[in-house]
């Protein structure tokens, strides 16, 4: 694992929204080149930049038209180097979205596999070898071609999946090739070249989007692992300082496949909607969540992965629903204080930092569809469209949060007991203590069903933490090996222990160290 994953904590950009220099009303990359000052000084000391290539923006850049050229409403392959070049001179990475899974319809690969005749790109795509032939268990381009077949997708309809294979062919269906044909290989090498340009060019990494769907008829993952395994070696061999975490959501597979790092989602067996995003969330200050079917699959997978790499959790993404939506300000705080004492690398979704509002009953804008919403521009100060770019508010990519109350960075930044001065001071602490950082180790002392608090051990080398999180508005009790006494940190008041008992104030965390 690069040495820089230990403290890392990331940023996410969603490109189109994060700042515009130019006036129309698309954020660009030297949008974020500008930024960068901004989220140095938060305490985030890495960037994962959402899909900034030529694309349709049928599924907001994550269908891409041509992975080797940056899309000229953000700018130059030149800017995203400026880009990469500033950070690094202020310590920091840039990691770039890379969709191995799909392209959109207007790839050139696809134009030439569409095509009658065979050519280099014939078998690119997973194609069947007949119109009506239908590829099962997945959605089919099908009627726009000169070719006679059908071509599936793997998201959008208008998404035709790269062909890497099928872990194991069905013998009746010649069109299904297997991963080791020539077709399949082309697939792989085409990826990494692409890897290859961006890496050489100063990028630290790939986000792989939808990682674990690239091998067809792969249930367990077995083929897909495989292939990212072969990924790791070629990036061993010649990018070792490369970050990689997948989209994937099950650590125990995308580590296997070599991924550095792997996110927990709104999706799959993590329960990580559990905490922040179902009808009564951990994090509600109602006290009604449960956190322990997350604690039991997070323990499993830590005990599988066995540290060969990091488990993330992010506050959001451009996919869920802002943790505005379900959880107040005061509970965002204490959701950040249980981000950033996890182990793994923590993912900020850019805005949550200041607790930016899911912008609701919006018209779906490039594929958003509900996820439009968590998407709208980032609100800086109070000038014109909340700082984010000066073009006329309906030029503006995504409506703006309306609300005059709406928070922003200028007013945040100035007020000590906002989210954005609670994270920075969390960032800061994590960053002081190693115990506290992606691989320090965690045991869970409090987990327990229907219950608060959650507390958990972190600890590296002679240093050990407890954390304590209680987002409910009660007292609480537990019983804890460990005594409290001077918190390194907290919020909410302090705990206090006698008796091997720990009494717990309502809407409270603390990180307890000199154990
Ligand atoms: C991932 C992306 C999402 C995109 C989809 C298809 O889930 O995060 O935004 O629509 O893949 O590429
Ligand atoms: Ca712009």
């Amino acid at each position: 694992m690069p040495e820089w994953l230990n403290n890392a904590v990331f940023y996410e950009i969603y490109p189109q929204s994060f700042k515009d220099t130019n006036a129309d009303g698309i954020g660009d990359i030297n949008g974020i080149t500008e930024k960068l000052g901004y989220i140095k000084d938060l305490g985030c000391n890495a960037i994962w930049l959402n899909p900034c290539f030529k694309s349709p923006f049928g599924d907001a850049g994550y269908d891409v038209e041509d992975y080797y050229t940056v899309a000229p409403r953000y700018g130059t392959n030149e800017d995203l180097v400026r880009l990469f070049d500033e950070a690094h001179e202020l310590g920091m990475h840039v990691i770039l979205d890379l969709v191995p899974g799909h392209t959109a319809v207007t790839h050139e690969w696809f134009k030439q596999s569409m095509k009658a005749g065979r050519n280099e790109f014939t078998d690119r795509y997973v194609w069947t070898d007949g119109i009506w032939v239908h590829p099962d268990g997945m959605n089919c381009i099908r009627g726009i071609s000169d070719r006679d077949g059908s071509c599936a997708v793997n998201f959008f309809s208008h998404q035709p999946a790269l062909n890497y294979g099928f872990y194991k062919p069905d013998p009746d269906k010649k069109w299904q090739q297997s991963m080791d044909d020539e077709g399949p290989r082309a697939t792989l090498e085409a990826m990494k070249d692409i890897m290859r340009f961006w890496l050489g060019l100063g990028c630290d990494g790939f986000r792989v989007d939808m990682a674990g769907s690239l091998v067809k008829n792969d249930e367990d993952g077995k083929g897909t692992i495989k292939l990212w395994q072969e990924v790791r070696e070629f990036l061993d061999s010649e990018f070792p300082n490369a970050a990689m975490v997948s989209e994937w959501g099950e650590p125990d597979k995308s580590l296997t496949g070599g991924f550095h790092m792997d996110f927990l989602l709104h999706f799959g067996p993590s329960h990580y909607n559990d905490l922040f995003r179902c009808e009564e969330p951990y994090f509600s200050s109602r006290g009604k969540g449960d956190a322990s079917a997350f604690v039991r699959k997070y323990i499993e997978n830590y005990q599988k992965t066995e540290r060969k790499g990091l488990i993330c959790i992010p506050s959001g993404n451009h996919d869920m629903d802002r943790l505005a939506r379900s959880l107040n300000p005061d509970e965002i705080k204490i959701a950040f204080a249980f981000l950033l004492s996890m182990p793994g690398a923590p993912f900020i979704y850019y805005g949550d930092e200041i607790g930016m509002r899911y912008v609701e009953n919006l018209t779906s804008v490039e594929g958003g569809y509900g996820r439009t919403g968590s998407r709208s521009p980032m609100q800086w100060d109070g000038t014109t469209n909340a700082g984010f770019g000066s073009s006329a508010p309906e030029k503006l990519y995504i409506p703006i949060d309306k609300d005059k109350d709406r928070p922003t960075v200028e007013k945040q930044t100035a007020d000590d007991a906002s989210i954005y001065s609670e994270v920075r001071r969390l960032i800061g602490i994590r960053q002081s203590h190693k115990a506290l950082q992606s691989c320090g180790e965690i045991e869970f002392i409090h987990a327990e069903e229907n219950s608060y608090p959650l507390s958990y051990l972190r600890s590296s080398g002679d240093e050990k933490i407890l954390v304590i999180i209680n987002p409910s508005d009660k007292e609480q009790k537990f019983t804890c090996p460990y005594p409290v006494s001077t918190p390194i940190y907290s919020i909410g008041g302090n705990a206090d222990s006698s008796n091997g008992v720990i009494t717990v104030p309502p809407c409270f965390a603390g990180f307890y160290g000199g154990l």
